[in-house]
């Protein structure tokens, strides 16, 4: 029958979903984890914390359980995050760090993990949420201990490809939905980055997005990255709305989805599309905006929802 990573690969890219590993016990969820994409991305257990949790102990147990399922399934990885600030361990978010010392800590995290995985993950989120919605810095231990963005970035850039020459680096972010300040500041950087020859393949447009309020200039947005010359790829997409979900929302959710997919597909550089999840049951939206959620292509019990036959739509037939 038909299916999201079908409908994708005929149009030659791909679609893929976050995982939880702890979700793979459910028949269901496994079933439509191994069917209907060809990509995954570890929803949680590939960030600093769960992987790197003390500045000498690496804990692999729970990554490993998404990479070996997608190795029997022949699904391949996005590695998100190497370097955020965000599910940051205490011992890096609050160390004592010169830029010397929290170089070393970078490469020696970025060149353990992408090392280990060699081969294996086709394509990292390498940094993660690095700008301000006005488009500065965001504070963070590494902004402040590098006195700004490029350094750092360029350190771990450095790093992943000189541990994996093969994989994909991206910088990923949210709210590059609409042309602006922020969707600007990353132009803007990778273009000097890249004039410097940090090894920027990438740019990952994270897609938390509304129903009824994607942005008239969503795809001019991806556009932009695109015509830096690196790939494009919408790496966590959902479409929030207010729960219970009423039928009109779902039609909307469904076009939205559909318009979402169909940029990707005329724009030659967005390589895929990864949705934040499978079923609305274990999305991370209501737990952090209440009364809210709906946003995913399968419902709390595992029935498609408009939005799947949404995404189907944006893929030409053939
Ligand atoms: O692992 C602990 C568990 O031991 C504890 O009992 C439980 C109680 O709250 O918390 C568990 O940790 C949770 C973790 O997910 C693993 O389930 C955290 O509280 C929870 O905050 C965390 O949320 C994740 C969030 O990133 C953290 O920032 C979401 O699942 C995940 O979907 C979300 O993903 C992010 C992307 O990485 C980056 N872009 C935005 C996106 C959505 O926020």
């Amino acid at each position: 029958g038909q299916t999201l990573k079908a409908a994708a690969n005929r149009n030659g890219k791909y679609f893929g979903a976050a995982l939880n590993e702890g979700n793979l016990n459910d028949a269901t969820y496994n079933q439509i984890g191994r069917t209907e994409f060809d990509y995954l991305t570890h929803e949680n257990s590939m960030k600093w914390e769960a992987i790197h949790p003390s500045q000498n102990t690496y804990s692999y147990t729970n990554a490993d359980r998404l990479i070996s399922f997608a190795e029997t399934n022949g699904l391949k990885i996005r590695g998100h995050t190497l370097v955020w600030h965000s599910q940051l361990p205490s011992w890096v978010a609050n160390g004592q760090w010169t830029r010397q010392t929290l170089t070393a800590a970078i490469q020696d995290h970025v060149t353990t993990i992408v090392g280990r995985y060699k081969g294996r993950i086709a394509q990292y989120d390498v940094v993660n949420e690095i700008f301000n919605e006005d488009g500065t810095a965001r504070d963070s231990v590494f902004s402040r201990t590098f006195g700004g963005l490029n350094e750092f970035v360029t350190i771990a850039f450095n790093a992943a490809r000189a541990a994996d020459p093969a994989a994909i680096l991206c910088i990923n972010d949210y709210n590059l939905d609409y042309t602006g300040a922020k969707a600007t500041a990353m132009v803007n950087l990778v273009r000097t980055l890249k004039s410097q020859g940090v090894p920027i393949d990438c740019i990952g447009s994270q897609a938390h997005l509304i129903v009824g309020q994607i942005s008239s200039t969503f795809e001019a947005a991806l556009r932009s990255f695109a015509a830096l010359n690196v790939d494009v790829a919408i790496t966590e997409l959902d479409i929030r709305t207010n729960t219970p979900a009423s039928s009109s929302a779902l039609q909307t959710q469904a076009s939205d989805y559909t318009r979402v997919t169909k940029a990707c597909v005329d724009i030659p550089r967005c390589i895929g599309i990864t949705v934040w999840g499978i079923t609305d049951k274990y999305s991370w939206i209501p737990g952090v905006f209440s009364g809210q959620g709906a946003a995913l292509p399968w419902d709390d019990n595992y029935n498609k929802k408009p939005a799947y036959n949404g995404i189907l739509a944006g893929f030409p037939a053939g």
